[in-house]
């Protein structure tokens, strides 16, 4: 088996998982999520979502990464397959494997490919502040202007790209690790400047408009209108929870496979969520909303939806004058910080299966991957109205990640045994979790995440998300869907057979790394 990199630091593993956990999901999709589902009343479930759901699924990904890590693997696929193994025969565990393998193929190439196009809008929207060139426009019509001409997304989507090739040819400790470790410090030092701000603003509008208001509409529980929309509030909530912490990606896992198997999970794991916690509802719940509420007013700033970052808030920064242009310079900067160390993860899980499976040099590796972004993003980039971005963020941004959450409870827990599970997590541990947890894990996640399921299937079926679309480039979206999931399971199946070919064969346990 060849030495695999480790993380050089425990500081620097940290902000990594920080970085991979931070992104657009903290300060673009959680506002507007929040805004959509009722502010105070889309809090309580978020907060129970985050005890019962979010911490448990955390320590299971990191655990089935540390052990996959062990084996020598750094991807989902073969990761299942060790630890499925324990309770079933080679065979059986196989087809986890490739469940697993598959559904973390399709979001880390079709999820990153349009998540990267939205990292490209901060950096031309960073350039766009400090320039002031939306200064005098409509925002909205120069957003769409923005999207509509391919001179200026590819400029912005490339130099994003480029920058990710060039970190992630670097490698995990000079690539990975210090990029974090420079970016993160800067994206809070950024971000509580911008709070600082956002929170003195006073009415500059009209009286009744003021940040603090904003504050309020998030933090005073509603449980009125919660008990009117409990379901959509609650599945909306718990899917925010996968989306920021990056659950039932592949990619904390993957990150975790870097770790010694004597590392620290429980205490690392929980510092992870907690900096993504605060990034999200400290200074992400400070700024786009209450910014929206003093200078748009309530009722704009709770319709803002999906485009409260880029064409509301440009309105706001406009209306601020001159120093408008630092501030939106800086929000549009905070954004590209906490998308592209994001990004980076994504990026890494696929070169990943290059080396392991194909065993492709990192630099080799890191220009394929950019090459398969390229062409995986060009739908996107020749789009201007959106429609096949929104069509991969129904599928992998949302649905896919809570079937892979399902399996990575049904692996890391049943499949490799609860009790071992449980001694598994607290190998290396600074401190133990109470047993509370372990029940949790057994039963109440489970249900929690089949309840979420069956939830939002439900409401995809009533919106329509199942019928076969009229829109070309829905269907399109749905037949790329189709094939990287048929790619995936095939490249997993592959991989796990070739090294474990002779147990396979026997449908007997042969390999065994203490
Ligand atoms: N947790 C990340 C976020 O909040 C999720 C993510 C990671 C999305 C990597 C895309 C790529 O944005």
């Amino acid at each position: 088996m060849n030495q695999r990199e480790r993380w050089a630091t425990k500081m620097g593993l940290i902000l990594a998982m920080a970085g991979n956990a931070i992104g657009l999901g903290n300060f673009w999709r959680f506002p507007y999520q929040l805004a959509k589902n009722g502010g105070g009343a889309f809090m309580i479930p978020y907060f129970i979502s985050l005890l019962l759901l979010g911490i448990p699924l955390m320590w299971v990904e990191w655990v089935i990464g540390r052990y996959g890590g062990k084996y020598g693997h750094g991807t989902l696929g073969p990761m299942f397959y060790v630890m499925s193994r324990e309770r079933l025969r080679p065979k059986s565990a196989l087809i986890f494997g490739v469940i697993g393998g598959m559904l973390a193929f399709i979001i880390t190439t079709l999820l990153n490919s349009y998540y990267i196009h939205v990292i490209s809008w901060s950096v031309a929207y960073t350039a766009y502040s400090a320039t002031g060139a939306y200064y005098g426009a409509n925002t909205v019509e120069f957003f769409l202007s923005h999207v509509a001409s391919l001179p200026a997304v590819v400029w912005s989507w490339l130099l994003v790209l480029v920058l990710l090739a060039i970190c992630l040819a670097m490698g995990i400790v000079k690539g990975i690790e210090r990029w974090n470790k420079v970016m993160m410090p800067t994206l809070y030092v950024v971000a509580l400047i911008l709070v600082v701000r956002s929170l003195t603003l006073g009415s500059p509008v009209k009286p009744e408009w003021s940040s603090l208001a904003g504050l309020e509409y998030i933090w005073k529980p509603d449980f009125d209108t919660l008990s009117k929309n409990f379901f959509t509030i609650s599945l909306a909530a718990a899917g925010q929870i996968f989306f920021t912490l990056s659950l039932g990606m592949g990619i904390l896992q993957n990150y975790a496979s870097y770790l010694g198997k004597d590392d620290d999970i429980v205490a690392s794991g929980l510092a992870t969520t907690s900096l993504n916690e605060f990034a999200e509802v400290i200074l992400g719940g400070s700024l786009a909303i209450p910014i929206a509420f003093a200078y748009l007013g309530p009722e704009q700033a709770i319709k803002g939806g999906v485009g409260l970052a880029y064409m509301s808030l440009p309105n706001v920064f406009i209306s601020m004058g001159e120093v408008g242009r630092v501030f939106g310079t800086l929000w549009f900067f905070l954004l590209f910080l906490a998308g592209f160390t994001s990004a980076i993860a994504m990026y890494n899980y696929l070169i990943s299966i290059l080396e392991e499976d194909l065993g492709m040099k990192r630099k080799l590796a890191s220009l394929m991957v950019f090459v398969i972004y390229f062409v995986l993003g060009l739908p996107v980039a020749l789009d201007p109205d959106l429609v096949v971005l929104s069509e991969l963020d129904n599928w992998v941004g949302s649905y896919v990640l809570v079937v892979l959450g399902l399996f990575d409870l049904i692996v890391g827990v049943w499949l490799f045994a609860p009790s071992r599970l449980w001694d598994e997590m607290h190998r290396g541990a600074f401190m133990r979790i109470p047993l509370f947890y372990k029940y949790v894990l057994m039963a109440v996640a489970p249900v929690f995440v089949m309840i979420l399921l069956a939830g939002t299937t439900y409401e995809y079926y009533v919106g329509g998300v199942f019928a076969w679309s009229a829109d070309w480039r829905v269907n399109l979206a749905r037949v790329m869907i189709l094939v990287m999931l048929v790619i995936g399971a095939l490249e997993t199946y592959f991989a796990i057979k070739k090294k474990y070919g002779e147990e396979l064969a026997k449908n007997q346990k042969l390999i065994v790394v203490e």
